[in-house]
């Protein structure tokens, strides 16, 4: 069995290759952890390699959700701190997610602000300044930060769904002429490759750094597959250690297929281009599946995200 096999990663070492994917709640309280919360996640946490935490809005205007978790003060990291060690009690390994959603920001009375200001959900986003840029950036390290003193492994940056920063990788949105030009795939990724080795520099080495990248539009004017290697090296210069592949403008869905690990394909295709562990998610809820697509070498991580909102004891049942 290779799900059930450790994997090392800086000076962490993950019990397993189960990883809880970014998921939703829509449990916290004007953005704090709640009780709930934590016990939602310690259930789901148990023989799970790493828990990602779901996504948190790392500047006001980036909120997409009522509910949504935030990591844009210092006033959160009490709580995250409570969730932090909760999941660490139970053997698991635990990232926060970093999120802004740019043109598809909801909820929070500021304007949207987007790469080109192209309009995606209801929001008319004006298209972001070199100013913007720049205190974006600030505002993504600033929440590693927080997540760091909240006792967090490290923190996964959310470049995929259409938010923001997919909103730069995508040739769809990203219609600037500027260095983070949407005509290369240099401008493209230059944004996240910059908030990384921010992090990198300022918190150290051996905070796990994680890339969710929306990888493939399944559009001809979109992203596409061949973009995937170049863009995954770019992000491990820059000091990434895990690459989380999903989708893009149809978010974490693909048009072509439901199957089990429906985007293996953009997956094998950053393993091409990259060492550090690739995970894969998307369709898989059951273990022989997972275990399947370990043996393909499709991946080296699974993320189980509905079936494990279904069934909570999903990894202890996995592994048994
Ligand atoms: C209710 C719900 C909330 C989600 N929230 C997030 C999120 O916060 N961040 C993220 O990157 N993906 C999010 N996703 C996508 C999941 O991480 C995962 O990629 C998706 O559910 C596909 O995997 P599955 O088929 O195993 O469910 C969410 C999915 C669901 C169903």
């Amino acid at each position: 069995m290779l799900l059930d096999k450790e994997l090392k990663i800086k000076n962490v070492t993950l019990q397993n290759r189960i990883v809880m994917p970014p998921m939703a709640t829509e449990k916290s309280d004007q953005g704090i952890v709640t009780q709930d919360q934590i016990d939602y996640y310690v259930k789901r946490a148990q023989n799970t390699g790493l828990v990602i935490v779901e996504h948190a809005y790392i500047s006001p205007e980036g909120k997409c959700s009522k509910n949504q978790l935030s990591i844009c003060d210092d006033n959160c990291i009490g709580g995250l701190k409570k969730l932090s060690d909760a999941i660490h009690a139970t053997g698991s390994v635990c990232l926060t997610q970093l999120a802004h959603a740019g043109a598809r920001a909801k909820h929070t009375g500021l304007a949207a602000i987007s790469p080109s200001g192209i309009k995606l959900d209801e929001e008319n986003p004006v298209e972001m300044t070199s100013g913007d840029i720049e205190r974006i950036r600030e505002s993504f390290l600033k929440a590693a930060i927080r997540s760091k003193e909240a006792g967090f492994d490290g923190v996964e940056v959310h470049s995929a769904h259409i938010y923001l920063l997919n909103q730069f990788y995508s040739p769809i949105t990203n219609k600037r002429t500027d260095k983070y030009t949407g005509a290369t795939i240099e401008g493209r990724t230059k944004l996240q490759c910059e908030i990384i080795r921010a992090i990198r520099q300022e918190i150290g080495e051996e905070f796990i750094i994680a890339i969710r990248l929306g990888a493939y539009d399944y559009e001809e004017e979109g992203s596409q597959i061949e973009d995937i290697p170049l863009a995954c090296q770019k992000f491990v210069e820059a000091g990434a250690d895990i690459i989380d592949i999903s989708g893009g403008l149809h978010m974490y869905n693909s048009p072509e297929s439901d199957e089990p690990g429906y985007f293996k394909k953009l997956s094998i295709a950053a393993k091409s281009g990259v060492n550090v562990p690739v995970i894969l998610t998307g369709g898989i809820k059951t273990s022989s599946e997972a275990e399947k697509l370990l043996e393909e070498n499709a991946a080296d991580l699974i993320g189980v995200g509905r079936a494990m909102i279904k069934n909570p004891d999903w990894s202890t049942e996995a592994i048994q």
